[in-house]
């Protein structure tokens, strides 16, 4: 098969990881004899520098035309008090890419469950995935607006932005375990009201599926308290963000989760779920987990899966030969456990091929 990757490696451990990432597409490509195209693109912070803009218009014409898009990370204090900031590229290749549905599947595996801070217990059989809406609500309506006194910004979502958003976590849940629980603040927000009532209506046409409304305040408590009730939690940007980052901890780190960002038509976009992580950038001790399952994803909605298997398998076995990095309490360092997941990878390959 032929595909076409643009990568994005971005700022901080964003190139540490996306490097390690190519070098195994490269490695999958030979041995399962696929032509995978793989060339970098300014975006972010290094973009800045180069041209000013954190998403240069060549970048985004390549990502249109692309099979997939990977992106590592982007951001970093350098970067912080500029009024052209690399998370304003991010917001702006999942608009102009329409990559409204975000994708984070959470499941603890049994080489990181010890690593959790929460009791293995509470862990047993955790296996949900959030459904993050990626291009509305209080991340890009307007207006947005600061002064020194007053700063301002808007919650708004039109009834189309949920009703797609929700579709596909019900589609979802019908390949999955028949459950789809909606996280909003109906209680309080109009948005939410509204959110909650184009859910229901959606839900109509999935008489299987089991749904369940949740604010979220009850939400964030439950996923540390009964995690494994979730089967795919559908939810608007703002708490997506949040809760996914929360629902991190259960298998122990940030470094651990991968997304994958769906429009209807075009290419998606695979990226881990944490950011630049400037305090440890070119420090060597980035997780490369969520960045390469991750890549697994990709491999598995294109089709491959014996691929993507592969990918999982040798990541499970590099962690069962101890090699942890620094966020999962090891002192491994990246290229050490890039080195083993490359024995992992070949041995795999006789029962992968
Ligand atoms: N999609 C993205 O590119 C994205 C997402 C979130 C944050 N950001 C940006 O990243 C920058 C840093 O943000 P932050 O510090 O709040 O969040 P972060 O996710 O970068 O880091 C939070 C903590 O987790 C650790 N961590 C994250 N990923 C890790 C990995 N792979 N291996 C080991 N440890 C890891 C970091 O060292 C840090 O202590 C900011 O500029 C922020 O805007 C970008």
């Amino acid at each position: 098969m032929k595909k076409n990757i643009v990568c994005l490696p971005g700022d901080g451990i964003g190139p540490e990881i996306l490097n390690i990432a190519t070098e195994v597409l490269e490695f999958v490509g030979e041995t399962f004899n696929h032509e995978f195209t793989l060339k970098n693109y300014p975006f972010g912070g290094n973009a800045i520098d180069d041209y000013g803009v954190s998403l240069p218009d060549h970048t985004l014409e390549a990502s249109k035309c692309a099979d997939a898009v990977l992106l590592g990370a982007v951001g970093g204090p350098k970067w912080d008090s500029g009024i052209e900031r690399p998370e304003n590229g991010l917001l702006k290749i999942r608009k102009e890419l329409q990559l409204f549905a975000n994708l984070r599947p959470v499941s603890v595996s049994p080489e990181t469950s010890k690593l959790s801070p929460l009791k293995e217990e509470i862990l047993k059989d955790v296996d949900f995935t959030v459904v993050r809406e990626l291009t509305g609500g209080i991340y890009f309506a307007q207006p947005k607006r600061r002064t020194d006194e007053v700063a301002t910004d808007t919650l708004t979502y039109e009834r189309h932005e949920i009703e797609r958003i929700v579709d596909f976590a019900f589609k979802l849940a019908k390949k999955r375990r028949n459950k789809v629980t909606s996280v909003d603040k109906a209680n309080v927000l109009e948005s939410s009201k509204l959110w909650r009532q184009v859910a229901c209506e959606v839900h109509s046409r999935y008489p299987e599926v089991e749904l369940e409304h949740l604010y979220v305040d009850a939400a964030a408590m439950e996923l540390m308290r009964n995690p494994r009730r979730f089967d795919v939690v559908v939810t608007e940007n703002l708490f997506g963000d949040i809760l996914s980052d929360e629902a991190s901890m259960l298998p122990g780190s940030l470094g651990l989760l991968p997304s994958g960002s769906y429009s209807t038509t075009g290419p998606a976009l695979y990226e881990p779920i944490h950011g630049s992580a400037p305090d440890i950038a070119g420090k060597g001790i980035a997780n490369p987990i969520g960045m390469l399952r991750s890549v697994s994803m990709m491999l598995a909605d294109f089709g491959m899966s014996s691929e993507s298997s592969l990918i999982e398998s040798s990541i499970s076995a590099t962690l069962r030969a101890g090699f942890y990095t620094k966020d999962l309490g090891g002192n491994c360092s990246t290229d050490e456990f890039k080195n083993e997941l490359f024995k992992e990878l070949k041995k795999g390959v006789q029962t992968h091929v």
